[in-house]
């Protein structure tokens, strides 16, 4: 090797190792901003998840963030949770943020506040604007008191919200309208915005969609004018996509061939992604492509070896499974590959 390449080699590491802790989203999202990518912001339930994303970001030295849930805190624990971060973080070095998603009340984003998260959101969207105005500006004075970041969101998705349903009729994208003014009076970090997206593993019914000659659904594209009709109103600032998984058919497939039923999965078309994280947006949500690529090759594996019953078996495919499908999220959808340090 020679001597230049050692020298990087070895001020890169030093680097690494500086990493020891969770970091804010701030001087990520400043990078991503200016450098026409997304960072991925991934959920996580188990030791497994959190492995097979963070060594896919190892491998390609990228930042992440790792989400959790309401729903995630309650199923595994936080201080669970909170250590498998922090242990991630240990053995990537990486720039990781660990991030509470969807939270509903300021007492929910206090305890992951004082308990070790660097970012979190509150979401009441649901609400009317002066009132998602006050509960958000209250998130956002005790969190930068702590040194924490805070994301909020304007417009509904339709979906499933955490445990909030939203029908697709009470769905309403963001009016950029009301963006100025409701970043202004509550000092929020990021903004979620609804262009079209929604949660879960069927983002659309089929009589919303068209179909291609494969005889595949084809989603309706995302409201870009919003997008880009936002970000005019807020230059250099973060914008978030929630419901951001593409529903993989291969994966909605081994579902399928190995005893699921899931029929007429569909997502969000990749390249509209990878668009979307060349404009403002700095943060692309993913939680159901990790539990089809999961539960997908758990049922094959299974399927084709019904005599085992050592969980280590059957987790170790689904957990490369996971590494594989951000391996490829990163590079191809988020283009936030090598860009940790
Ligand atoms: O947006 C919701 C995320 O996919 C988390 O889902 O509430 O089932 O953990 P969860
Ligand atoms: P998906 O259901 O599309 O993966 O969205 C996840 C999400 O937005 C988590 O907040
Ligand atoms: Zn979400």
């Amino acid at each position: 090797m020679i001597h230049r390449e050692r020298e990087q080699k070895f001020v890169r590491e030093m680097i690494v190792m500086a990493y020891t802790k969770p970091v804010t989203t701030t001087e990520m999202f400043k990078k991503a901003y200016n450098g026409g990518y997304a960072i991925g912001a991934f959920n996580v339930n188990n030791m497994e998840i959190v492995q097979g994303i963070t060594e896919a970001a190892k491998e390609l030295e990228a930042p992440l963030i790792l989400q959790v849930s309401k729903g995630a805190r309650a199923y595994a624990n936080h201080t669970y949770l909170v250590k498998l971060v922090e242990a991630a973080i240990i053995e990537t070095g990486l720039p990781i943020t660990l991030h509470l998603d969807h939270g509903d009340s300021f007492e929910l984003c206090k305890s992951c506040i004082d308990g070790g998260f660097t970012s979190v959101m509150i979401d009441k969207s649901g609400l009317p604007f002066d009132e998602n105005i006050k509960i958000t500006k209250q998130v956002v004075e005790y969190a930068h008191d702590h040194g924490v970041v805070v994301e909020a969101e304007l417009g509904t998705l339709s979906g499933i919200e955490d445990e909030v349903n939203v029908s697709a009729e009470a769905a309403s994208y963001t009016r950029p309208e009301e963006v100025e003014e409701f970043v202004q009076r509550t000092g929020c970090d990021s903004l979620a915005i609804a262009i079209g997206t929604s949660h879960g593993a069927y983002k659309f019914t089929a009589a919303q969609c068209t179909r291609n000659e494969k005889g595949e659904l084809v989603p309706p594209p995302l409201r870009f004018d919003v997008l880009e009709e936002v970000s005019k109103r807020l230059p250099g600032f973060p914008i978030v996509l929630h419901g951001s998984s593409s529903v993989p058919q291969q994966f909605v497939k081994m579902v399928n061939e190995n005893g699921g039923k899931m029929p007429d999965a569909v997502g969000i078309p990749e390249e509209q992604l990878r668009k979307a994280a060349k404009l403002a947006v700095c943060k692309i949500n993913i939680d159901s492509d990790l539990r089809l690529a999961m539960t997908g090759t758990i049922r094959k594996y299974f399927a084709e070896h019904p005599d085992h019953f050592d969980p280590r078996q059957y987790l170790t495919p689904a957990r490369a499974a996971i590494k594989e499908l951000v391996k490829h999220k990163i590079t191809d959808v988020l283009g936030c590959d090598h860009k940790a340090f």
